[in-house]
């Protein structure tokens, strides 16, 4: 395991009791996730047998395992994934759900054998989403769908010296600590492309630091429209993507 990965899983063995509480806290944040969790379910579909790639606690395992979903939930972090394990159990779905720990773009998987592929807020932690992309599309199957998402380098490149003003939480003291890795889009359709996936669907959303503001203002009431106007000028600085497998 590289330097950076060692590191990567030491922080969030770290973070993850306080994870859902820290990142999902205020009404502009709950209302990104709400928009991702359905992008993905769109995407996906009602789908039988999906890779969770990089799941965390679960945002997207356990709402397609409600959806009667089997999932296999991969995760590089012990402790992510024990809390997703509970939260699975919490939520009576426990046995819709196969936890493993794993390297995303190691994955311990035959080809093709996943109807569906879901990676979200994972791929920016490496220098180049390629081997990602390149795993997630071997182990989905011919027809298979695929959602993820990148950080919007056109964009977020103006936002991340403004993001240290308003990403500032006392419970995550090395939270600066990731180096985080744009992509564009042609760059992503291309390795989608390499690797027979189609890009189907595309939505940008807005995270740093605009929506970080209205919380910060209380002014959550405007999150909506603006990740709405976001969406149709297509500024979002998270982008997400949705592709099939020729
Ligand atoms: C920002 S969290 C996102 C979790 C979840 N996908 C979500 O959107 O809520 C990133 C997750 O990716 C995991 N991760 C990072 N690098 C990984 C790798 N190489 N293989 C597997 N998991 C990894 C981390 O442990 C963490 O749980």
């Amino acid at each position: 395991m590289s330097d950076e990965k060692a590191a990567f899983k030491q922080h969030y063995d770290a973070e993850a009791s306080r994870y859902d509480a820290h990142r999902y806290a205020c009404r502009c944040k709950r209302l990104i996730s709400e928009l991702q969790q359905a992008f993905v379910l769109d995407v996906l579909g009602d789908v039988g047998h999906v890779l969770d790639a990089g799941c965390g606690t679960g945002r997207f395992s356990i709402p397609l395992a409600e959806r009667g979903v089997q999932v296999v939930a991969v995760d590089a972090s012990p402790a992510m994934l024990a809390v997703a394990r509970r939260k699975a159990g919490e939520a009576g779905v426990a046995s819709h759900i196969t936890f493993v720990q794993g390297d995303v773009e190691h994955l311990s998987f035959a080809p093709g054998s996943f109807d569906g592929a879901v990676s979200i807020a994972v791929l920016r932690h490496f220098p180049s989403p390629a081997v990602g992309i390149g795993e997630l599309a071997r182990v989905l199957r011919p027809g298979g769908a695929m959602a993820l998402d990148y950080l919007n380098g056109h964009v977020f490149r103006f936002y991340e010296p403004l993001r240290g003003l308003f990403v500032r939480n006392p419970n995550v003291p090395n939270e600066h600590f990731f180096t985080n890795y744009y992509s564009t889009l042609p760059e992503v359709r291309g390795f989608l492309t390499a690797n027979g996936v189609q890009l189907v669907r595309r939505h940008g959303l807005s995270k740093f630091p605009a929506h970080m503001l209205l919380c910060r203002l209380r002014l959550g009431t405007l999150a909506g429209p603006l990740q709405a106007l976001e969406r149709r000028v297509n500024l979002g600085a998270v982008v997400m993507v949705g592709g099939r497998k020729l």
